[in-house]
């Protein structure tokens, strides 16, 4: 694995042809990448895309990335709360083109769409780890957040692509231990901080404790990250002296006091239902925060977000771009980086049909008045947006 980590391959826009090169661990990586490339371009829908994730991994390591905190009732929610939402269309609007396109710290991105970070689960999933996610998420011209917990290191997957990514910081030490990592982050060319604020205690995922198979993101002294408060935060931008998006909002009152430490970004997030049990789902949190910081900061979100309609709902409720967790984690496992490529390729389709639907030419057009309660239309499980591969498993093959 590390021999493959060594020869981090570019972007799947640039492949190599595994006749071309000589090195036996390049053979090895270009003769996967070939595969994966196929393998991805036969997914016609998200939902087969899932089905390959759950073949090729165990259940404890499916567990590891699919699972929440406790009874999983903030997971559950996240979902039920998008399920719970329906789209408004308006008819007879030339939707011929259509305007998918927003901003991010004042940079363009075609889709509203952005990698959320996910620790060290990822070399699970593919032995190029967070850089064949990075790869992808490079050539689709979309953000990337790393996180402090990433295999290869933070360094590696910077060098693995030729563009800026978003450093997510985990506190695991002393004041010198953080200025060190945001130095090293600096160095490695990230422009962009995320500091998570929602875990100062690392949750109980009971489905890993059930599987014996506790593995503890970031390293260090997890101790520390029960200490931050908002002057630390504060100190951390001006340290790395770039824009600072605070990961783990799930408040008014704190996105107002967010606005008022000099925050760039509030990120709408309960940690994909990993952290605190029964808290409240992030579409549900985002109108608050939205409206709360005003214009003041742009908000993101993540949290359930498996389709292009739930990433619809999201922008219309307040969200500049929405976080893939989950769904980036199984994509990679069904097919490396060209699985996350052909991810992101699937969700744009989902978006543009839902626009064009909806009668929205321009994601400026989307607002509160474009969704609206509605009976719920499943019990929120973890992959609720897939219903036949859900009908699948019940046939059969394990546990979702
Ligand atoms: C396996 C896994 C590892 C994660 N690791 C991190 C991490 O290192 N840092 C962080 O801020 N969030 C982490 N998260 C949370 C995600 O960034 C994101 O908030 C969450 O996955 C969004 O929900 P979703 O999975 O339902 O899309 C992790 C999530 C998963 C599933």
């Amino acid at each position: 694995m590390d021999v493959a980590l060594n020869h981090p391959l570019k972007p799947d826009s640039n492949p190599v042809d595994p006749k071309q090169v000589q090195d036996p661990a390049q053979v090895a990586d270009a003769t996967r990448l070939a595969a994966q490339r196929e393998l991805a371009q036969s997914f016609s829908t998200l939902q087969e895309l899932v089905a390959a994730a759950r073949r090729s991994l165990s259940q404890a390591t499916w567990d590891m990335l699919s699972g929440g905190s406790d009874s999983e009732a903030t997971l559950r929610r996240n979902r039920m709360a998008l399920d719970s939402l329906a789209l408004r269309q308006r008819v007879l609007v030339d939707v011929r083109n259509l305007d998918t396109t927003t901003t991010l710290l004042g940079k363009s991105l075609p889709l509203p769409v952005f990698i959320a970070p996910i620790g060290n689960f990822l070399q699970y999933a593919d032995p190029r780890g967070a850089a064949a996610v990075a790869c992808a998420a490079v050539s689709k011209q979309l953000p990337c957040f790393i996180s402090t917990a990433a295999r290869p290191g933070i360094e590696a997957v910077a060098k693995a692509v030729d563009q800026p990514l978003i450093f997510q910081l985990y506190v695991r030490g002393d004041r010198q231990w953080v200025g060190d990592i945001l130095d090293r982050a600096k160095a490695a060319g990230y422009d962009a901080l995320c500091v998570t604020v929602d875990r100062a205690y690392y949750s109980r995922r009971e489905r890993d404790m059930i599987n014996r198979h506790l593995v503890r993101e970031g390293g260090g002294d997890a101790s520390h990250q029960a200490s931050i408060t908002w002057d630390d935060v504060l100190w951390m931008k001006q340290r790395m002296g770039v824009p600072l998006i605070l990961k783990g909002i799930a408040t008014a009152e704190d996105a107002r006091l967010a606005v008022e430490h000099a925050v760039d970004v509030v990120y709408v997030s309960n940690h994909g239902g990993r952290q605190l049990d029964h808290a409240q789902a992030s579409i549900e949190v985002l109108p608050e925060v939205a409206e709360a910081v005003d214009g003041r900061a742009e908000v993101l979100m993540d949290g359930g977000i498996l389709r292009g309609t739930d990433i619809v709902k999201a922008v219309a409720l307040g969200a500049r771009a929405v976080g893939i967790g989950k769904l980036h984690g199984w994509a990679l496992a069904a097919a490396g980086e060209p699985g996350v490529v052909r991810m992101i390729e699937l969700l744009e389709l989902e978006i543009r049909s839902a626009l064009g639907l909806m009668g929205v030419t321009s994601l400026r057009e989307l607002g509160p008045h474009s969704v609206r309660a509605a009976t719920p239309v499943s019990t929120g499980s973890v992959t609720s947006a897939y219903p036949m591969y859900e009908a699948a498993l019940r046939d059969g093959e394990g546990r979702p």
